[in-house]
């Protein structure tokens, strides 16, 4: 069995609380099989860079507006990956679709949290902000977190750990997204990341 821990790589666009909850979970021996050894962002003003800088893990900002073309774009996240030697990805709050051409690259190795329980609110157009306010529109009085594999499908591959989170009567899209990533993404991801990397080890 190999000692050295699974080269991760995080992707992400925005504030960056899921990374952090990877970032405290790897200090705190919640993740041991792996570490994660870059951060990419395709959005330069992402809050989720400094947090990865003041824990000193290596970024890199990649925007499709600079590199002309999707295919460009994913190239160049490839590129990184390898020079890297990447071995698992995790979405986390990575708004871009990454195509087929991409994901077939690594199949069972990109990791991704969407905020709701899928099959339900998830798919093209459902992410962030969005996800709650379908949720409540609906009416559900359950909704929750899931990990998953990333296949050519939108949230789409197969499942790896799901959390149920309770709606509250007096719940809006924003109090109900703090709360499905307090009481779910931010256990359910490094719990997740910690399974699949002590596989890859174990094999
Ligand atoms: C999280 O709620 C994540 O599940 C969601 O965006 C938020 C990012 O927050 N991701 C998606 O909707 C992807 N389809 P963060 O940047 O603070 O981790």
């Amino acid at each position: 069995m190999r000692e050295n821990p699974v080269k991760i790589a995080v992707l992400v666009s925005g504030g960056g609380t899921n990374l952090q909850a990877l970032i405290d979970a790897q200090n705190s021996g919640i993740i041991k099989s792996g570490k994660i050894e870059l951060v990419i962002a395709n959005n330069a003003g992402a809050y989720a860079l400094e947090r990865a800088a003041k824990a000193g893990i290596k970024t890199a900002t990649v925007l499709k507006k600079e590199l002309g073309s999707a295919e460009a774009f994913e190239q160049k996240i490839k590129d990184l990956l390898t020079e890297n030697g990447i071995e698992i990805i995790v979405l986390a709050g990575f708004m871009a679709i990454l195509s087929e051409n991409f994901t077939r690259d690594y199949p069972k190795r990109i990791i991704n949290v969407h905020p709701a329980l899928i099959p339900s609110f998830c798919g093209k157009g459902f992410y962030g902000l969005h996800v709650h306010e379908a949720a409540l529109a609906y009416g559900v009085k359950v909704t929750g977190a899931t990990v998953h594999f990333v296949n050519e499908i939108p949230d789409g591959g197969e499942i790896i750990m799901q959390k149920a989170v309770a709606i509250r009567e007096n719940d809006t899209p924003e109090t109900l997204q703090k709360r499905v990533m307090r009481l779910a993404e931010w256990k359910i991801l490094p719990l997740s990341v910690e399974k699949v990397c002590a596989k890859i080890i174990s094999e």
